[in-house]
């Protein structure tokens, strides 16, 4: 069975879905892989790392994506692309389910199976699978660094000949997987970490890395579901948030917003009138921009400058540290597949517990 690789066409994609050792691990359990002609060039992989591991390189899009039974991609399928699938082949990517519905009906047409891989369930079984953690893992490391950047402070504390320097104050609003990084990268770079989020989990992970957890009253057991992410809050919560934030967020100097409810817009928790009363110079991070933000005045892909604090609303951050989000993408990639193909054929059962939850398009019909 031939697995393929197409180069990645979107505006400022620089991953590859699947690096060289990903693709040698799968040509040793049988598979065939075929690599469109410069697809991983821009994440640091060159053409002949993918040869030395036994892929096949083929020249175009045409040729990769038609050749394959599986074809796998970082960004969901333009119109052109699957106009070039074939019937029968099966496209594993991200797909931004329930916004793209004419993804799916153009890819049910073609008769191609889709999974999507924002729908991989967070079980501890499919772990190994996920790429919206991993990627989340390297947008939290990220958005330390551009905020960092942004800064015109120091983070870690300095002892010098020309006096000391204080570390700078960071405050992580969301502990889930990007805002755990998070914390660990301003820890890392010295900075005084603290954080906040609803669930009791998410206190001890915080306490762990080192970083003071702000309003531990407002965690409450009830703000967990089954799937371990957060509810929305009640007004009345949101509120008590809302006031516990406001009265931190005055003596800070770089915060990093990563909360989400999935399926929902990111709850709104840092407002005009917190950022008003703001440090001069403070920076804002917001990672949730493309949900709805939860920063009043951030802004997709700008950053914004009000009250003298910088709010930035960065996109796709993984692209930016390509070489590692790929090769984290290649690995979930590469656990997916070896639960998907037996006896070198592609098994997809919508009664699997993680196939069936993956699965959006199948046997020429949407199923979600
Ligand atoms: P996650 O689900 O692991 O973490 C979100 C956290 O927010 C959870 O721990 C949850 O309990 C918390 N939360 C929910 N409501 C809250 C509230 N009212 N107050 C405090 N905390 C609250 O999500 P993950 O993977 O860390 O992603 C976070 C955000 O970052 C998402 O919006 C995601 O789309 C975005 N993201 C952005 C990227 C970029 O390049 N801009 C790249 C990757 C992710």
């Amino acid at each position: 069975m031939r697995i393929s690789v197409p180069t990645e066409t979107a505006p400022r994609e620089q991953r590859v879905a699947l690096p060289p050792d990903s693709a040698g691990r799968l040509i040793k359990s049988g598979l065939e892989v075929a690599v469109q002609r410069g697809a991983g060039q821009r994440a640091g992989f060159r053409d002949d790392a993918y040869t030395s591991v036994g892929a096949q390189l083929v020249a175009d899009a045409r040729e990769a994506l038609s050749t394959g039974q599986v074809v796998v991609k970082v960004q969901p399928p333009s119109s052109d692309e699957i106009g070039l699938l074939s019937a029968g082949s099966s496209l594993i990517s991200l797909m931004r389910p329930g916004q793209h519905q004419d993804v799916a009906t153009a890819l049910a047409k073609r008769n191609v199976s889709a999974l999507a891989l924002e729908l991989v369930p967070r079980i501890t079984r499919a772990q190994s699978m996920d790429v919206l953690s991993s990627q989340s893992t390297v947008a939290g490391y990220k958005a330390v660094l551009l905020g960092a950047a942004e800064l015109g402070k120091f983070l870690p504390m300095l002892t010098t000949a020309a006096g000391n320097i204080s570390p700078a104050r960071v405050f992580v609003v969301g502990a889930g997987v990007s805002g755990l990084q998070a914390i660990a990268t301003a820890r890392r770079l010295g900075g005084v970490v603290s954080a906040f989020d609803v669930r009791p989990a998410a206190r001890e992970q915080v306490q762990s890395l080192g970083a003071t957890f702000v309003a531990t009253e407002l965690v409450s057991n009830s703000a967990e579901t089954a799937g371990g992410y957060a509810r929305a809050q009640t007004n009345e919560e949101q509120e008590r948030t809302l006031a516990a934030i406001a009265g931190h967020i005055k003596d800070v100097d770089l915060v990093i917003t990563t909360a989400q409810i999935p399926g929902r817009p990111a709850p709104r928790l840092i407002t005009t009138d917190m950022i008003r009363t703001m440090r001069a110079g403070a920076v804002i991070v917001d990672l949730a921009v493309e949900t709805g933000g939860n920063c009043e005045l951030s802004k997709v892909g700008e950053t914004v400058h009000a009250h003298d604090v910088t709010i930035m609303g960065p996109v796709n951050l993984p692209s930016s540290v390509a070489f590692h989000a790929s090769q984290m993408f290649g690995r979930n990639i590469l656990a997916l597949l070896q639960h998907l193909v037996k006896d070198g054929a592609m098994v997809l059962d919508p009664a699997d517990e993680i196939t069936g939850a993956m699965l959006v398009v199948h046997n020429g019909k949407v199923l979600k």
